[in-house]
């Protein structure tokens, strides 16, 4: 019988806010894969670590960074035939995915590879969006608010869109975007409510008004969020 492919949330960062269910499945998977940087470390694994057994088959999946599309899927499809003879041999494979596996994980380009032959099943954790919003201590949306979900490498004209269209914001992925987003946030008068969050719910969490924010870039680990004004009630 073949093994079945997990992608397992296991939160942003702080290890109690792991599922008791991803605890479960990792505890019982024979192999372990993640995401880890080219050079080694790994974050997932390293928010993992208090659950994971010993003497399991573990993948680090390292994806290039900067070399293009073209070299990223022909790694990806090279680990994706490596996860799927483990599952061919009856071995499951857990996927373990910083958050959840469908926001934003890199879960998707192996799920797209191997779930029309592998049986394949998502287990959802908890969002650095909640996380970042707890860090921020203020409610993201209310009522009727509608939350966009804005990726900051975005060209600076449809940033200026995006998040002029929504009633709250969040901005992933701010690294060395942080000044571009400043500005556009600046620019439409959101400054007074924007909130900047380094590595929610890790343990050098920053939680800091954005105003107040004088670097120049910021870390992987960190987003912009814009809360709702609560101005839109059912
Ligand atoms: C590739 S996405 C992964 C999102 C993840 N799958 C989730 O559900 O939260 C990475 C981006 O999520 C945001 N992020 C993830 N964890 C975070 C944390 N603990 N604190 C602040 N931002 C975080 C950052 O904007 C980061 O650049």
């Amino acid at each position: 019988m073949s093994g079945v492919f997990y992608g397992i949330g296991v939160g942003p960062g702080d290890p109690e806010l792991i599922t008791l269910k991803a605890v479960r499945i990792m505890a019982g998977a024979p192999v372990i894969a993640y995401s880890a940087t080219e050079e080694g470390e790994s974050m997932v694994r390293a928010i993992a670590a208090p659950h994971l057994p010993d003497g399991r088959i573990e993948i680090a999946v390292r994806t290039p960074i900067g070399r293009g599309p073209a070299a990223a899927e022909a790694v990806y499809d090279g680990y994706a035939a490596e996860i799927a003879r483990h599952l061919d041999a009856g071995r499951d494979v857990a996927f373990l995915c910083q958050g959840d596996p469908f926001v934003y994980g890199s879960f998707a380009y192996l799920h797209e590879r191997l779930a029309a032959r592998h049986t394949t099943r998502v287990v959802p954790g908890v969002s650095s969006l909640g996380a970042v919003a707890a860090a921020a201590g203020v409610p993201l949306v209310r009522g009727c608010e509608v939350l966009s979900v804005v990726p900051a490498p975005l060209a600076e004209a449809e940033l200026e869109t995006r998040l002029g269209a929504g009633d709250a914001v969040a901005v992933v992925k701010v690294g060395r975007h942080l000044a571009k987003v400043r500005r556009v946030i600046q620019r439409l008068g959101l400054m007074g409510r924007a909130v900047y969050v380094e590595r929610a719910t890790m343990e050098n969490q920053r939680v800091l008004a954005l105003a107040r924010v004088r670097r120049a870039s910021a870390p992987y680990f960190s987003m912009i969020v814009v809360p709702g004004n609560g101005s839109r009630s059912e």
